[in-house]
């Protein structure tokens, strides 16, 4: 361990602790750590995480937070014995358990995980890891979808990948395109890719004027190549909000997309929000599903008895929630942070309120979520806040909605509105069970929408979608190869012992 470190940890001193008016003391033997964040030779995800669970010397589980005692340390060599670069973060959830999360800049072997409270090793630390520990930008596939799902620990099965993919059971890929074109190209109208993967190298061709999405899909497949080895596939991604598919127009042409609805048939995947807030955590992004986690720490009985919502005019309900705000400022917090799509009705429900970070949302109890053009892409984050999330109808949906049961893990309300201000009097009468809805919300997320949740359910679509091919995937002409990007030379080398096992062969 490095001497600062041990430095800085000397000068906390071990005290009792109180909650709930009890005193306690930590017992740092039958404090839990668990996650993938333990096993980051096995588990290959851009930030890798694990939590920690607080439990007293009595054998009870603490559940306010005990302020910032832990310190973390992952130490390991790169390939030519330099000391690694990572970067540690702990989020503290408040409610006595903690996120611990981490990126490496560089593959890392020797890696030591130190997980102290106190000076004193937490749980099974130090935790040795046995293998390299793969650098984000490493290219080292770990077997096929299959193996890698199974590493990681994925679901079996999706309901809503057997729901999206039953009407296509066998698929000729040629007769797509034609179709596509025909619908979807005239004039250039909407704006698409037909990719294809082959020998895990990514192609694709875009229609459209407005192209620059791509890159979320480019990032998404690139990151899935370097971890496992992709089927052969091809497949067409819209790169619009609204879905695409007309049920009722024969033959029903296959596409992928971010947002599907109850009236279009589309297979749905995770919006490009959600794989590039997992892509680029601890980096270009600040708000992710484990940031959101954590930040605020307000306990649920300081919180306002207020429904609050930011946004933008981009549907005429949002407009409308303004009115009922202006009418019942007790119970709702209401503002437009900008007029794009109204623009003629901003001196009624204007002016524009300045942003507000969405961390400082979850000082209110209820979160209101209500459509956007298509799906509020917040919907994931609200529901992995501390606050419970009040949901409008919507036929909208993401690839995870179909999981969610109203008044289990969100609140409903009408799509026109007209029951908001009941549901919000109903939630404020209804404290103890409201609370527990906002804890379901974040369990679900916690369990379903982690990192290694957003590969899991790509690797399962793609590999389900690789059998209902009938023909074989070949390059199509007009298609560019899209590299890999491989900025770890920059910093080292990532020396995948599975490629090179290989070359040996
Ligand atoms: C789907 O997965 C669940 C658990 O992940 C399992 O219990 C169930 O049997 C699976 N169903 C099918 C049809 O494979
Ligand atoms: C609405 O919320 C904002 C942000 O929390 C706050 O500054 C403002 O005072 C609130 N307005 C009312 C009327 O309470």
């Amino acid at each position: 361990m490095k001497e600062g470190l041990v430095l800085i940890l000397i000068v906390f001193s071990l005290s009792a602790l109180v909650n709930g008016g009890k005193k306690f003391k930590v017992d740092v033997k039958a404090t839990k750590a668990y996650g993938p964040g333990l096993e980051p030779d096995k588990i290959v995800i851009p930030v890798r995480y694990f939590f920690i669970e607080v439990y007293d010397t009595k054998g009870n589980r603490v559940t306010k937070s005990v302020g910032k005692p832990f310190q973390v340390l992952v130490e390991g060599e790169t390939f030519d014995g330099r000391n690694c670069r990572v970067w540690t973060q702990i989020l503290d959830r408040y409610d006595g358990s903690y996120i611990v999360r981490y990126r490496t800049y560089q593959t890392c072997t020797k890696t030591i995980i130190h997980v102290l409270y106190n000076s004193q090793h937490v749980a099974e630390s130090p935790y040795k890891i046995p293998g390299p520990v793969y650098a984000e930008d490493c290219y080292c596939p770990n077997g096929d979808t299959v193996e890698w799902k199974k590493t990681v620990g994925c679901p079996g099965n999706y309901s809503q990948i057997e729901r999206d993919l039953s009407y296509f059971q066998e698929v000729d890929f040629d007769k797509v395109l034609k179709e596509a074109a025909v619908r979807f190209n005239q004039a250039g109208s909407r704006s698409f890719c037909n990719y294809v993967v082959k020998d895990n190298k990514v192609y694709r061709r875009c229609y459209g004027q407005h192209v620059g999405f791509s890159m979320f899909m480019d990032n998404m497949l690139h990151s899935m190549v370097r971890k496992m080895v992709l089927p052969d596939i091809e497949f067409i991604v819209n790169l619009g909000d609204w879905p695409l598919v007309d049920p009722k127009v024969k033959p029903l042409i296959p596409i992928f997309s971010w947002c599907a609805s109850e009236d279009t048939a589309d297979i749905v995947m995770p919006t490009y929000d959600i794989t590039e807030a997992t892509l680029e955590m601890m980096g270009r992004v600040t708000l992710d599903l484990l940031s959101v986690q954590s930040n605020n720490d307000i306990p649920w009985a300081l919180k306002k008895s207020q429904a609050f919502w930011r946004g933008r005019d981009s549907r005429r309900e949002r407009l409308d929630l303004i009115d009922m705000a202006r009418e019942n400022q007790h119970l709702i917090n209401a503002s437009l942070t900008n007029f794009f799509f109204f623009k003629d009705e901003e001196s009624k429900y204007g002016p524009k309120e300045k942003h507000v970070s969405f961390f400082k949302f979850f000082d209110y109890k209820y979160q209101l979520n209500i459509d956007g053009t298509v799906a509020a892409y917040r919907f994931p984050y609200l529901l992995g806040g501390s606050s419970v999330v009040l949901k409008q109808d919507s036929p909208y949906y993401e690839f995870f909605y179909h999981d969610l049961k109203p008044y289990v893990h969100f609140i409903p309300f009408k799509r026109d509105l007209s029951d908001l201000i009941e549901k919000i009097e109903w939630a404020r009468a209804n404290d103890d069970k409201v609370q527990e809805v906002a804890r379901n919300g974040r369990k679900y997320v916690q369990e379903n929408l982690m990192p290694e949740a957003i590969y899991c359910y790509h690797a399962a679509l793609f590999e389900e979608w690789s059998k209902r091919l009938k023909s074989k995937v070949n390059i199509r002409e007009g298609m560019e190869h899209i590299p890999t990007p491989e900025n770890e030379k920059r910093f080292g080398d990532c020396r995948c012992h599975r490629l090179n096992r290989h070359d040996e062969l």
